[in-house]
């Protein structure tokens, strides 16, 4: 048992370049935890916000005003940091404080008690005693807000390589699809410039299913069966298509407008002319019903909500009475605190809802999802391929394999 002996902050940047805070937070004054926030750039209607009134610098002064609350209380003890977090702000969704406050808080602490007990995080954050790799979920295709004009409206083409036995093997076969793509991208356009979206998947001028199609030779090429050594996914992110006036999904760039029934039928085709393993925000944030009926027709495949559940436990609560998904992305600051964050995730695991653990687009070098992917369980983490700041979580799964207690890939 160690106590909190300071916490501290300054202003740094993510990979966006946009400003962020980051915290420092030491017990027994030498243990310390340090924890740089991320941001998302389509973010959910109802997720925590990031700072109050859009300034890192308010939540950096409200921390220096009320340091000393944090000060004395042991680092591990995540309920009572998360219970004075809350003391300061008891708005649902952070906009007092801010979400990276709470976030970069509660995983400093965490971080600081692991040291201190000379653990690896992932042991602190879970009372298990072993543990399974969650299957490294990448980006390889980026369009929608990730990327500029004339890239593809939905916003991610994601790879999985579902047949790997060894984490080693499901991040290499990443690496080489993602490395593929760029050959069949230059093949197929002379003038495709390499340039990358914010998640560092390729940015090619392509529509929708041209950029699938790219997909699946890079995959071809490399003799991967789709469904056997890998898996293709998508993230449609489909609030951003959403058009609440004409109740329409306006897709912009390639040209064409969805009613809710062939928005549904497009994501059906899509699912099935690409065997996808993992679909996210198929439809708009709040149909609920679209999505139980996506789900219910594509059991096999993991439904998953993303802007539509926020990491907001009675949102799953909700969606779990509606069967509106069968997995959910697990983004910590989209809740706020950790605390928060693991309460969703005992919700989800107890209601056979999978949990994908995932970063965000501006994020910063930190690698401590990692470790909260394996100790909430994940069945995969989202976290990217290339960009030091995706590559820096699949680094921490490498040093990682080096544990006893974690053994094999989680059954998805
Ligand atoms: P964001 O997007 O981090 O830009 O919000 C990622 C996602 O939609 O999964
Ligand atoms: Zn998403």
């Amino acid at each position: 048992m160690t106590k909190i002996s300071s916490i501290e902050g300054r202003i740094l940047y993510n990979s966006r370049g946009s400003k962020t805070i980051e915290i420092d937070v030491k017990s027994e004054g030498k243990f310390l935890g340090r924890v740089c926030a991320p941001s998302g750039a389509s973010v959910g209607k109802y997720e925590a916000v990031s700072f109050p009134n859009g300034s890192p610098e308010e939540s950096l002064r409200i921390l220096q005003e009320n340091s000393q609350k944090f000060i004395g209380l042991e680092s591990s003890d995540l309920k009572g940091i998360h219970d004075t977090l809350k003391s300061l702000d008891n708005s649902t969704n952070y906009s007092k404080i801010g979400g990276a406050l709470a976030f970069a808080v509660t995983i400093a602490s965490m971080e600081s008690a692991s040291k201190a007990a000379d653990e690896p995080l992932f042991k602190t954050l879970s009372s298990e005693s072993s543990f399974k790799f969650p299957f490294p979920l990448g980006n390889i295709l980026g369009g929608g807000v990730h990327a500029g004009p004339g890239t593809p409206d939905i916003q991610e083409i994601l790879i999985c390589a579902i047949g790997s036995k060894t984490i080693e093997d499901a991040i290499e076969i990443n690496l080489s699809v993602h490395k593929e793509l760029r050959h069949v991208l230059e093949k197929a356009d002379p003038n495709f410039t390499n340039g990358r979206g914010d998640e560092g998947g390729w940015a090619p001028k392509l529509e929708n299913q041209k950029a699938l199609e790219v997909s699946v030779k890079a995959c071809e090429n490399l003799g991967f069966t789709l469904g056997k050594e890998v898996s293709l996914g998508v993230d449609f992110a489909s609030s951003t298509q959403w058009n609440e006036e004409k109740q329409k999904y306006v897709y912009d760039r390639a040209g064409f407008e969805n009613s809710t029934g062939e928005q549904i039928d497009f994501a059906a085709n899509i699912i099935e002319k690409y065997k996808l393993i993992f679909v996210e925000d198929a439809v708009h944030e709040e149909a609920f019903e679209d999505m139980a009926e996506l789900t219910a027709k594509f059991p096999n495949t993991l439904i998953t909500g993303d802007d539509l559940i926020v990491t907001n436990k009675e949102i799953l609560t909700k969606a779990i009475g509606s069967k509106s998904c069968n997995a959910v992305i697990l983004k910590v600051n989209q809740a706020g605190s950790l605390y928060d964050a693991l309460e969703f995730a005992n919700i989800a695991n107890q209601n056979n809802i999978k949990l994908i653990t995932s970063h965000r687009s501006g994020e910063s070098i930190d690698s401590q999802i990692s470790h909260i992917g394996i100790a909430t369980r994940s069945k995969m983490l989202k976290v990217g391929i290339v960009g030091g700041e995706r590559i820096a979580k699949l680094n921490e799964l490498l040093r990682l394999s080096e544990h006893d207690l974690i053994r094999g890939m989680a059954e998805i």
